[in-house]
């Protein structure tokens, strides 16, 4: 039989849970030269501001052991062109498109949010929060309750009430569960998490920070235990509430350990700059994973690792678990 791997975002279902992180596939269209689009589950496009935006300066990538240092910033061509260009491209494609949203201000973010509301075809919103709030002494928001809460309660009163909303959660907190449980309470439908860890990297030839920006953010294999930690924690506060989980995820493996942690969707970010076709590869082999241990359906084992006895019939088969 076939494995079913539909999965819910909030009132929404996706045929299969693999998805794009954010800033890592542009809006999907440089991925289409690999693979058909519309066989993941969504394609997250990169954050979209209100207007226009160059980025910081170069050097703007580093490599780090086992992970990469970006300090790109919210570089884009701003909601116009998106929704000019970029949206109607996606759903040309069969694609659902998860649209990222970032601003410098609360009202930023309710103004992208009500010119999303006017558009058609968008499957969800996700919030990236890990933005310095301009009002605010650059404090970013993902760091504070209030001012996550504060943001999320705009988008969700500017935004069509049918289109899902989910707050992407910065790991550089000290509880990552409060600010979760702000989100939701604001009237978040789910939440995505992590985004980068804020890291700095040292040339010791020049002796200068390798980034222009000096620091950027960490991705790549080497947050992917922070991540499941930070999914297991919020997966036990709120169990109802879905999660994306994302933060390293290279194989179907990796992926089907977040789901265990309670992610019924996952993100594909760095992987991509490597291979680009590792959407439908990681979905491949997490239906390869998931068969080899005799599980029939994504939903029975989301979240299951939280089960300290898995109920008869839903014992994983698999030996390397
Ligand atoms: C080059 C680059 C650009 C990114 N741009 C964004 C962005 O625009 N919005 C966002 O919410 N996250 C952005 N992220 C964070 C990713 O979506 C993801 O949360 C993070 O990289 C962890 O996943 P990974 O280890 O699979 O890359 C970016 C990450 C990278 C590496």
């Amino acid at each position: 039989m076939a494995t079913d791997l539909r999965t819910r975002m909030g009132h929404v279902e996706l045929p299969n849970p693999v998805l794009t992180a954010s800033g890592c596939a542009g809006s999907g269209r440089e991925l289409a030269h690999y693979f058909d689009v519309a066989k993941i589950g969504a394609v997250v496009t990169k954050s979209v501001m209100l207007a226009p935006r160059a980025g910081r300066p170069t050097p703007r990538m580093a490599e780090t052991p086992s992970g990469m240092l970006n300090s790109i910033g919210l570089q884009g061509p701003g909601i116009d062109a998106f929704l000019q260009r970029d949206l109607p491209w996606l759903l040309s494609r069969g694609a659902r498109a998860v649209v990222s949203i970032a601003g410098g201000t609360v009202g930023e973010y309710a103004e992208l949010a009500a010119r999303l509301s006017d558009a058609s075809g968008v499957t969800a919103v996700e919030v990236n929060i890990s933005c310095p709030n301009v009002e605010d002494r650059g404090q970013v928001f993902a760091c504070d309750p209030d001012a996550s809460a504060e943001v999320i309660e705009a988008v969700r009163g500017r935004l069509r009430y049918d289109v899902p909303v989910f707050a992407k959660l910065s790991p550089d907190v000290t509880d990552i569960v409060t600010i979760a449980r702000a989100c939701v309470t604001a009237g978040a439908d789910g939440l995505s998490m992590i985004n980068t860890l804020l890291g700095l990297t040292i040339d010791t030839i020049t002796m200068q920070p390798v980034l222009a920006g000096v620091t950027g953010g960490l991705s790549g294999p080497a947050i992917r235990p922070v991540a499941v930690r930070c999914v297991w924690q919020v997966r036990e506060a709120l169990p109802d509430v879905p999660i994306i989980g994302m933060g390293g995820i290279r194989s179907g493996r990796d992926a089907l350990e977040f789901i265990l942690a309670g992610a019924a969707m996952v993100s594909i970010g760095t992987t991509i700059f490597h291979d680009p076709s590792a959407c439908v590869r990681i979905l491949r082999e997490l239906e390869e994973e998931m068969a080899s241990r005799g599980v029939e359906r994504l939903a029975d084992i989301i979240g299951l690792a939280h089960e300290p006895h898995p109920a008869p019939g839903r014992r994983l088969s698999g030996s390397s678990l």
